[in-house]
């Protein structure tokens, strides 16, 4: 249904305005890549720019949105939008972190808080959620995904978006959300940033299309184009893509915005000049041209060339204006800009609490031989590493807004937390890598890591000699917070060498050592596991990360995180997740090598640390599973129960798993499909059942002719406590 005030405003507009309303350009706060916007003030006045990305604060958000509506004829407001990716100024874990939570009434709320500050600091449209399905840990953008599952990523990329929107998009605390990267731009080969995907359709709708597909079908209101080709044409130029598949399949009816130059990178694609890729992006339905000016500068000749056609130019104008018309900017262009409501809302102390809260909620405990954790309150600990003291290590990649004023580093963090009774002493350690190239590659927004310049093995005795008066000694260690994200893709997924010496000469002292494990992405440790004692993988934990830590060691909290990603023993396993085909020549289960097999000469299929996995300070067993019945009939329910019991000592949270498999298909079928899951929390000795319905829908994929299928015939049900610790059950789904 055509909007009668934006069809209005159109028939006033100039071929030159619409188009200008196609032109987004940055502020400049948070630039990634080598074309900067310019001229920006003389653009707005003559009504040639739609939207400005990174500007923030009320007062530079008024400033340009006055010249838009005061000087340029039509007084049409701008659309302001920022990569507000895991909070705002109050910033929380990363996606790949956050999803450990397995909370979504959490993760919505994080979802909600930051558009709250966000709203508050002059921004209306977020490019989030990121909603890539993502297996290859050497890609460095694996940080900001919910991680390798299509059904946990689903019901995350669909509380994101009803976290930013809320229930009004014209209240000033919704921001719009824009579903990110459209699409399959976690599968870019070789794990390379920016690379070429290459994929069957059979993968793409089963696998990487779902949690896209969920984002729309939560509302989003804008989606974002990945930079990749797919299977031989860049997303931004993918008719198929952006109008067959998101337009007629899904019912998108909101704009399309390439990413950064995503236009004029399709020259380096090899597609044409900037008009000829300009063109081609338009008609495949990217509507709005974030930096390239490729819409600006060449559209108009396009047009009169006729090559694109007006009511191709008026449909992307349309959908803009609709946009900002949803906001209600037509109303009121200075919504967002409200001074009061950037001091009282941003940074508040109910917010750093909440983001404290949820960080605890994101760790994974990997290990915990001998049970060093939690540790006591009292006595010597020695807080050692490259990342113990370095605050702008704490917020994660992408965390543009994040400020580090209110984020303490982990050994503050530890000291706010420890009590009095225990003293903390500190060490450096170890540079992050011995490769002071490196470092700098992997610093963005000038968060830089310090370094020591002193010979490396005077740096590692100092820390030793530190150890060596304390009674746990915990190595914070790992990747920067910018060795992963963005264009941090590595080959080399180990910590790297420099801080496992250190490492080693830790626990050669004879200390417990707990390992705080930094990183961005699954890290092959598999040396550590087999040497260090205790292992909390911490992620990226936002603003309160280190208070949150320091009360995960401590046990103020007891750790529940599951992991939202597989670790594989080496990065030649990549990518390696828990929904594989089971291929003609399976392993034996737990086998390693078998001549003729599906397997490698020097390392087995298994994972390190499996998807769902990770450890409490309690222990839970799982009873058998239960079925309500032996075979489902379509259009009814079967259920599936297990009972669940905390046989420790203190109280923990608990994610129920359920995976099915389909048996026999018309085309090969995952081994495990995550199906649902629940987080409970247990008392000691408390059991509680859990209780899964499952129905026909569950077991619906895309066949080889793209229907949506359940086919009947026999079913595997498993619950556990991660993807392979499981107990299973069969039934049969009846025909109809
Ligand atoms: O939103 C981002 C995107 O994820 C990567 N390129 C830049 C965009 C805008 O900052």
């Amino acid at each position: 249904k055509m909007n009668a005030f934006v069809s209005q405003l159109m028939a006033k507009m100039t071929v030159d305005e619409k188009i200008g309303q196609l032109n987004l350009v940055t502020g400049g706060e948070a630039t990634t890549g080598t074309a900067v916007s310019t001229g920006v003030e003389k653009k707005l006045a003559s009504g040639q720019i739609g939207g400005i990305f990174s500007l923030t604060t009320p007062g530079r958000v008024r400033k340009a949105q006055e010249i838009a509506v005061k000087n340029s004829r039509l007084h049409i407001p701008l659309i302001f939008g920022q990569d507000v990716i895991h909070g705002y100024k109050t910033s929380f874990p990363i996606p790949l972190a956050l999803a450990c939570s397995w909370d979504l009434d959490l993760i919505q709320r994080t979802a909600r808080m930051a558009a709250v500050e966000a709203s508050a600091d002059g921004i209306n449209w977020t490019f989030s959620p990121m909603v890539d399905i993502s297996r290859d840990a050497r890609w460095g953008r694996i940080a900001e995904s919910s991680g390798e599952d299509t059904y946990l990523g689903s019901q995350i990329a669909k509380v994101m978006v009803k976290g930013y929107q809320g229930d009004d998009l014209k209240k000033a605390n919704t921001i719009m959300a824009c579903v990110k990267h459209f699409a399959l731009y976690g599968a870019a080969e070789s794990g390379r940033d920016y690379n070429t995907t290459d994929m069957s359709l059979d993968r793409m709708y089963n696998e990487y299309f779902p949690p896209y597909k969920a984002a729309v079908d939560a509302g989003a209101g804008s989606v974002m184009a990945s930079f990749n080709d797919i299977n031989g044409v860049p997303a931004t130029a993918n008719k198929w893509l952006l109008n067959d598949v998101l337009r007629k399949q899904w019912g998108f009816n909101g704009f399309v915005v390439s990413d950064y130059t995503g236009v004029s990178e399709m020259i380096d694609h090899g597609l044409g000049d900037l008009q000829k890729v300009s063109e081609l992006a338009l008609k495949a339905g990217t509507e709005m041209d974030m930096v390239s000016e490729g819409y600006l500068t060449t559209l108009k000749k396009s047009m009169q060339q006729g090559k694109v056609t007006i009511a191709e130019i008026n449909n992307a104008c349309r959908l803009i204006l609709e946009a900002k018309y949803k906001l209600g900017l037509f109303e009121d262009p200075y919504r967002y800009c409200s001074e009061e409501r950037a001091q009282k809302e941003i940074l508040t102390p109910e917010n750093l609490k909440f983001s404290r809260e949820v960080a605890t909620q994101s760790f994974v405990l990997l290990k915990n031989q001998g049970n060093v954790l939690p540790l006591k309150k009292s006595g010597t600990v020695a807080v050692i590493g490259p990342l113990a003291d370095s605050r702008a290590n704490m917020p994660g990649t992408w965390a543009v807004n994040a400020d580090l004023a209110n984020t303490p580093s982990l050994l503050e963090g530890i000291k706010g937390v420890a009590g009095k009774d225990v003293k903390i002493i500190h060490s450096f350690g170890a540079n992050l890598t011995s490769d002071a190239t490196l470092q700098k590659n992997a610093t963005m927004f000038g968060r830089e890591i310090p370094r020591d310049n002193r010979p490396e093995n005077d740096v590692i005795e100092e820390a030793v000699n530190t150890a060596k008066k304390a009674d746990v000694v915990l190595a914070a260690l790992g990747e920067s917070s910018e060795m992963s994200g963005e264009s941090s893709s590595r080959t080399d997924i180990e910590i790297p060498a420099v801080q496992k010496r250190l490492l080693a000469a830790l626990l050669k002292t004879g200390k417990p050592v707990v390992l705080v494990l930094f990183t961005g992405r699954p890290l092959a440790i598999k040396w550590e596991s087999e040497n260090v004692p205790a292992i909390l993988n911490v992620w990226f934990g936002g603003s309160q990360a280190a208070y949150a830590i320091a009360d995960v060691l401590f046990g103020n909290v007891n750790p529940s995180g599951k992991l939202s990603v597989t670790f594989p023993q080496n990065v030649g396993q990549v990518p390696l997740y828990y929904s594989h085909k089971n291929t003609g020549r399976p392993l034996t289960p737990n086998g390693w090598f078998s001549k003729f097999r599906s397997g490698y000469l020097d390392v087995s299929n298994d994972p390190l640390y499996p998807f769902g996995f990770g450890l409490s300070y309690t222990t839970f067993s799982y009873s058998d599973v239960k079925l309500s019945a032996a075979s489902l009939k379509p259009g009814q329910a079967i259920t599936a129960k297990v009972t669940v019991t905390n046989n420790g000592k203190v109280e923990g949270k608990e994610v129920v798993q359920l995976y099915t498999r389909d048996l026999v298909g018309s085309s090969t079928r995952p081994v495990k499909e995550l199906k649902g899951f629940r987080k409970i929390s247990l008392k000691p000795g408390e059991s509680k059942e859990v209780s899964f319905s499952i129905t026909e829908d569950d077991l619906k994929f895309y066949n080889q002719q793209l229907k949506y299928v359940a086919e009947p015939g026999d079913f595997k049900v498993f619950i556990g406590p991660n993807s392979r610790d499981v107990k299973e059950n069969k039934f049969t789904l009846l025909s109809k």
